[in-house]
């Protein structure tokens, strides 16, 4: 069986669907062999109510994958572990880091709500910087170590350092990786690291063409030429790649990937479905 990837959380849901829409992000990701989700959303109502239509409840998944610590992505962390207490939650060690927005000079906690502590019991917690294989052919892809691209990053993210503040490093970014017979699906939260070190990390570990990329990939704050950029690279070594978009991709960047790939450029909002 082909895998079936469902978007459950965008800031938008499809037209004319019961899904509702928020900012934030959840796939749930089925295969012959399970289901995981990546992410929960912001808030416990959306995720429900949004999963409720695919007929799911948390206890029918058998794995959490969060792609990174944001409460737009882990918001519902805490009720999903109410109901299925136990749950297999993988994530990179570095989402325990608390992580704050900078908004005029005042800091907004933006992290994880739940402690170490309270995850260790609560869960069945794999944390870990290299790929973990959450279910036969899928998997984490571990810490995106190098980054020569840029990366996703928002001017207010900062994280504790000392007695004052620095850049958050995005270190618990990590994406998920879907093996299929004609290649590999990468699905993204947020693309802190970067969408172009997400795919050349991809290439280096799992050696097998890329088939589609879904998800946030933060390309909301970069610059028109660099947009182009990145076109011609998923064109030319990444073979164009089918894109389903949403989250922090932002318009121009849809704008600028659907003029240069056509076909292969979708929209992604809650209620989404791949393959259709
Ligand atoms: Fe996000
Ligand atoms: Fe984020």
């Amino acid at each position: 069986m082909m895998p079936k990837i469902t978007c459950i959380v965008d800031n938008t849901a499809r037209r004319g669907s019961p899904f509702w829409g928020e900012h934030g992000l959840s796939f749930h990701i089925e295969t012959d062999q399970g289901c995981a989700l990546l992410d929960t959303g912001r808030s416990e109502a959306v995720f429900l109510h949004n999963l409720g239509l695919l007929g799911k409840h948390p206890r029918d998944v058998d794995a959490l994958i969060l792609s990174h610590a944001h409460y737009d992505h882990t918001g519902a962390v805490d009720v999903v572990l109410s109901l299925y207490p136990g749950l297999p939650l993988f994530a990179s060690p570095e989402i325990l880091r608390p992580r704050f927005s900078r908004r005029e000079g005042k800091y907004k906690f933006i992290g994880l709500s739940l402690s170490r502590e309270e995850l260790d019991q609560r869960a069945d917690l794999h944390l870990s910087a290299t790929p973990m294989e959450v279910l036969p052919g899928v998997w984490t892809t571990g810490e995106i170590s190098q980054r020569p691209e840029p990366q996703g990053r928002s001017e207010h993210h900062f994280v504790p350092d000392g007695d004052g503040w620095r850049p958050d490093p995005y270190q618990d970014d990590i994406s998920v990786v879907v093996e299929t017979e004609k290649g590999l699906i990468v699905v993204c939260g947020c693309c802190h690291a970067g969408l172009l070190n997400t795919l050349a990390h991809v290439a280096r570990t799992f050696h097998r063409p890329i088939v589609a990329i879904l998800g946030g990939t933060h390309l909301l704050d970069a610059e028109e030429a660099y947009l182009h950029h990145v076109a011609n690279v998923l064109r030319d070594t990444y073979g164009a790649p089918d894109l389903y978009l949403n989250h922090c991709t932002g318009e121009r960047a849809y704008a600028i990937l659907a003029n240069a790939l056509g076909d292969q450029v979708h929209p992604c909002p809650a209620g989404t479905a791949w393959p259709f």
